[in-house]
């Protein structure tokens, strides 16, 4: 079902929050959870082992085995039970010999594991890039292993991860690949988020229908614990990390534990109007609305965010959606601290000047509150690490 293939996956993914930690009866119980609770409802399809689930060797055949003491039932049971949930099963390798938490890798083993990973019923393969020998070409990899996907007999969703690196944005699309990482590991805390959305504005291009921006998986609701757990972000926090991530059109892949979740959190993973935006069949891609650009000004490669009037980290960034509205996003990366900060677009940066005779209807997507910009400006207040999402709607003035 080549619809959901390139839909851009919802998922949750174990590594963020379990990394070596997993078992059988975590992945049981997040399936329960998943499909009791609403998130398989809301569009997290999948569920994705990470690394660490294997033996460390092989069997005589050369194939991989799944570590009979966190698996005790073998893999095949694992993704028979997620399937009998009404989920998608995920798993990972990597494309050097051994994975980046050194358990065997799949660099000359592509196609038997491909098959291997076909007949156990998994439907998404994350594939990683630690270790990868010298003298390969980068694109090689993900040649080898997307050409053995796609020969294995089952349709699998290939997930690249290869952090961008060595120019990933050049070669990745001629891999048979269904999304690609187009940054390194994502940590729970602010500076992480923000230097991952920073990064991401001068690639938002390359997204798009058949392989989607991965901008590496949530750490929404983790505060602070698990494996990637660093000093953790508060709800406005996490809102901005959300927001941007639904604009950018990244699968949005939850990391958390969702056995143990903050009801407010959970609200936010399942906004509808947020989901829609992130899925938007358009793919149009978003842009930064500056008043102070001049015509044809470039973005600096350094730092995305910087403009002539010294105001940094602070951004309004809009989308144009299927249906004619418009997504726009208010973010203030800024840490300067209490004071709210004001901000403000003018209508005809988005496509509507002053002949046009119309203004827009906003409505926040959290609050709901919905008003009609007056005089072509809008402008807001937001405070430290804030963020503000609107949908908006082309009216007559
Ligand atoms: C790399 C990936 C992470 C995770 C770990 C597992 O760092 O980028 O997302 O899969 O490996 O070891």
């Amino acid at each position: 079902n080549y619809d959901t293939l390139t839909r851009g996956a919802g998922l949750w993914n174990s590594w963020n929050t379990f990394g070596n930690d997993i078992s059988e009866e975590l992945i049981m119980k997040t399936a329960d959870v998943m499909v009791n609770e609403g998130f398989l409802d809301a569009g997290y399809e999948y569920l994705v082992i990470d690394d660490c689930w294997s033996m460390h060797e092989r069997d005589k055949d050369g194939k991989l085995v799944a570590d009979p003491v966190k698996f005790p039932h073998g893999m095949k049971y694992v993704a028979d039970y997620v399937h009998s949930k009404g989920l998608k099963f995920g798993m990972y390798s990597c494309a050097g010999p051994v994975t980046c938490a050194n358990f065997p890798g799949s660099f000359d083993h592509e196609f038997v594991d491909a098959k291997t990973f076909a007949e156990w019923g998994v439907d998404f393969l994350k594939y990683d890039y630690c270790f990868r020998p010298f003298g390969v070409a980068p694109d090689h990899f993900y040649k080898r292993m997307g050409l053995a996907l796609a020969t294995c007999g089952r349709d699998i969703l290939f997930s690249a991860c290869s952090w961008g690196a060595d120019d990933t944005k050049n070669w990745i699309k001629e891999a048979n690949v269904h999304m690609w990482r187009s940054t390194g590991d994502i940590f729970d805390n602010f500076d992480s988020i923000k230097f991952i959305a920073q990064s991401q504005i001068k690639v938002a291009e390359y997204n798009g229908l058949g392989c989607f921006n991965d901008m590496d998986m949530l750490v929404v609701g983790m505060n602070g614990k698990g494996n990637v757990g660093r000093g953790g972000c508060n709800y406005d926090e996490y809102f901005t990390h959300f927001a941007f991530w639904c604009l950018y059109g990244s699968p949005l892949m939850i990391g958390c534990d969702i056995r143990d979740m903050d009801p407010e959190i959970k609200k936010m993973l399942f906004n509808k109007d947020l989901i829609r935006i992130n899925q938007d069949k358009k793919y149009n891609t978003p842009f930064v609305i500056n008043t102070n650009r001049k015509k044809n000004e470039k973005l600096s490669n350094e730092n995305p965010f910087y403009y002539e009037t010294g105001f940094t980290d602070i951004q309004i960034i809009a989308k144009y959606l299927d249906d004619g509205k418009i997504a726009i996003g208010c973010f203030n990366f800024a840490d300067y601290d209490s004071n709210y900060v004001s901000t403000y677009f003018p209508t005809f940066q988005l496509g509507l000047p002053e002949t046009s005779g119309k203004t827009l209807k906003m409505r926040d997507v959290i609050t709901g509150e919905e008003f009609v910009i007056k005089n072509g400006y809008f402008s807001t207040n937001l405070k430290a690490h804030c963020t503000k999402m609107y949908i908006a709607e082309v009216i007559d003035k």
